[in-house]
C-alpha cells in the first residue's frame, strides 16, 4: 500500500492524528505529507509523555525515519509552522512546498471579526477562509516569498511521486471531516475547501490512479464544533452522563456531541471511495475496552457496534482505537486485507 490517505468521515476531530502516528510508527513511511485546509485543524497525539496539538506539522513526526512535508494545497501560517517544527524537533526533515499560500494577519483579523464567518458559521478564526479567498483571487502570497520558511522550501509533489515510483510508502494526512467539506458537506456550515480523499491527494500533488488505500476515520460517536446541522446531536447533559465532554484543540470551544450518524457515514464512504474504516474513541463509548489488543478482548456491546458499522458501511474496519496512547490500537489489517 505505497500511497495511503487518512481522512475524516464526520465533522473533524475523529482522531486522525493518533491514527497517523500509529501508522507512521508501524508502517515506517518514507514521507508523511499533510493535506487539508491549514492551521484550522488541530491533530492531537500523545508521544513520550507529552501532548502535541499539531496544526501544520504532520502527526507522523513520531517516526523519525520519515520526512515531514506540507503539500502545496495547504495554507500555512509561518509563525505556527516555525513553532511546531521546533516543538517536534523535525527541522532537519521538514519541508513546506514553495506554492503553499500564506495566511496573513489581515486574514486572521477578517476571520475573527466578520459577522458572517465568526458570528454565523462559527469558524476557527484562524484566517483560513479569507486566505483561500485570496488564493482564488490570485492575490495570496506564497511560501517561497516568506523569509522564515526559506530553509524548509521543497517541491512536495516531486518528492512524493519519486518515493511512490520507487514503490515506497507515503502517508497522506488529511484534515477536517466529510461533513465540513465545502463541496459535499453541510454548506454553508463548512470549511473553505473540499475535505475528501481526492482533494487530499491533489493537495500534495498525487493523482487518483496513484492512491492505494483510503482510510476513513470515524469516532464511535460524532462531535461538531461551530454552527451547522447535526442530525444525531444529543443534549450536552446526556453526553456528560455518558462521560463525554470534549473541547476543540485549536479554539478550546466545547464540542457538540451526537450519536454515530450512519447516513452521513455511508455518504462519506461513497464519496471518499474508502477502502478501510477506522473507529476511534471506542473506549469512551463502551466501558471495558481499555487495554484490549485483540478484537475478541472487547466487551460484547463494543464488538456488536463495530460489526454493525462494518455491515452497514460495507467496508472492513481495519483499525480500532481504544485509548489516547499511540499504542492503544487494535490493528486488524493483517487479518482483513
Ligand atoms: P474554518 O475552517 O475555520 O473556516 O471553520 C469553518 C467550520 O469548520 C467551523 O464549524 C469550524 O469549527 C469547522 N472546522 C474547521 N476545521 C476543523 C477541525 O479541524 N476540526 C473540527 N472542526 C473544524
Ligand atoms: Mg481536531
Amino acid at each position: 500500500m505505497p500511497c495511503t490517505i487518512v481522512v475524516g468521515g464526520e465533522f473533524g476531530d475523529e482522531g486522525k492524528g493518533k491514527i497517523v502516528a500509529h501508522l507512521a510508527l508501524h508502517d515506517k513511511p518514507k514521507i508523511v505529507a499533510r493535506a487539508g485546509v491549514g492551521p484550522n485543524a488541530g491533530h492531537t497525539v500523545y508521544f513520550q509523555g507529552k501532548k502535541f496539538g499539531l496544526r501544520q506539522v504532520p502527526c507522523g513526526f513520531v517516526y523519525e525515519g520519515a520526512r515531514m512535508l506540507i503539500g502545496p494545497g495547504v495554507l500555512v501560517n509561518p509563525e505556527i509552522v516555525v513553532k511546531e517544527v521546533a516543538e517536534t524537533g523535525t527541522g532537519n526533515r521538514f519541508g513546506v512546498d514553495r506554492r503553499c499560500a500564506v495566511i496573513e494577519a489581515s486574514h486572521v483579523e477578517q476571520d475573527r471579526t466578520s459577522a458572517h464567518l465568526k458570528g454565523k458559521i462559527g469558524t476557527t478564526g484562524t484566517g483560513c477562509g479569507p486566505a483561500n479567498v485570496a488564493r482564488v483571487n490570485r492575490t495570496a502570497r506564497l511560501a517561497e516569498s516568506v523569509q522564515e520558511l526559506q530553509r524548509f522550501l521543497a517541491d512536495v509533489p516531486k518528492e512524493v511521486n519519486d518515493v511512490l515510483r520507487r514503490g515506497e510508502l507515503v502517508l497522506i494526512e488529511g484534515s477536517q471531516g466529510f461533513g465540513l467539506s465545502l463541496v459535499h458537506g453541510t454548506y454553508p456550515y463548512v470549511t473553505s475547501k473540499d475535505t475528501c480523499a481526492s482533494t487530499a491527494a491533489a493537495d500534495v500533488g498525487v493523482g487518483p490512479t496513484m492512491v492505494d488505500e483510503v482510510m476513513l476515520v470515524f469516532k464511535a460517536y460524532a462531535s461538531r464544533v461551530g454552527a451547522g446541522p447535526f442530525p444525531t446531536e444529543i443534549p450536552q447533559g446526556e453526553a456528560e452522563r455518558m462521560g463525554i465532554v470534549e473541547f476543540g484543540t485549536v479554539t478550546g470551544r466545547r464540542r457538540r456531541i451526537g450519536t454515530f450518524d450512519f447516513e452521513l457515514a455511508r455518504r462519506a464512504v461513497m464519496t471518499n471511495s474508502a477502502t478501510q474504516i477506522v473507529i476511534t474513541c471506542l473506549d469512551r463509548l463502551f466501558k471495558g475496552c481499555a487495554g484490549a489488543k485483540k478484537f475478541e478482548q472487547l466487551p460484547a456491546d463494543a464488538q456488536a457496534f463495530v460489526k454493525r458499522v462494518e455491515g452497514e458501511l460495507g467496508v472492513p474496519v481495519t483499525m480500532i482505537s481504544v485509548g489516547q496512547g499511540i499504542g492503544d490500537v487494535i490493528d486488524l489489517r493483517a487479518e482483513k486485507l
